[in-house]
């Protein structure tokens, strides 16, 4: 059982919004045992919080009907579900058998470099995490890395410079995007 369990449970039911808490409940029910669906509330979860917190861990578990440390041996399981906070793109390189020989090495360095970050660590404006990652299946591509859900093969500095680029234009895009949303949103906000 985590630290202060019971404590938790009580001050954080209602952490996550009601309209989410209702879809969740609504999936779960539609599981054979509540358990199959465990996997699915944390990703949907994470993906409305950004990671997975202690508090979100025990309200999912709550839901599931299992204890946190039941899910907590669950995530364990799994790279993508994060701990920890987590930047906007995250950089998992592949550091298994076909990529070492590879040099995966050298794509991490050059990341490091790159970013000023050491694997496990996020850039100061929170756009890129940088993780080591077992096989992602891109072996005739290694060195091979994931951004997010997106693998990249055939890693070379050009490359690898060419797609932090790419990824900080596209948080770029989305930043203006939305203060563009918002703006019009406010203009035409009659109250
Ligand atoms: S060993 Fe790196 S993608 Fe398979």
């Amino acid at each position: 059982m985590l630290k202060h369990e019971s404590k938790e449970r009580a001050d954080t039911a209602s952490m996550l919004p009601e309209k989410l808490r209702n879809e969740l409940a609504e999936l779960i029910a539609h599981g054979v045992h509540p358990r199959e669906k465990a996997v699915d509330v944390m990703f949907i979860i994470q993906k409305h919080l950004g990671y997975m917190s202690d508090a979100a861990m025990i309200e999912a578990a709550d839901l599931l009907g299992m204890s946190p440390t039941q899910l907590e041996e669950l995530a364990t399981f799994y790279n993508m579900i994060f701990r920890e906070p987590v930047g906007r793109y995250i950089l998992q390189v592949c550091d298994s058998a076909v990529c070492w020989l590879e040099n995966h090495q050298s794509v991490m360095d050059h990341i490091s470099n790159r970013l000023s970050i050491s694997p496990g660590e996020t850039t100061a404006d929170g756009l890129f995490t940088l993780l080591p990652v077992c096989c992602i299946g891109y072996c005739d591509h290694a060195p091979a890395m994931l951004i997010n859900d997106r693998a990249y093969g055939d890693l070379t500095p050009d490359k690898i410079d060419r797609l932090l680029e790419r990824y900080r234009n596209m948080a770029r895009e989305i930043t203006t995007e939305a203060v563009r949303t918002e703006a019009k949103e406010r203009d035409t906000d009659p109250t």
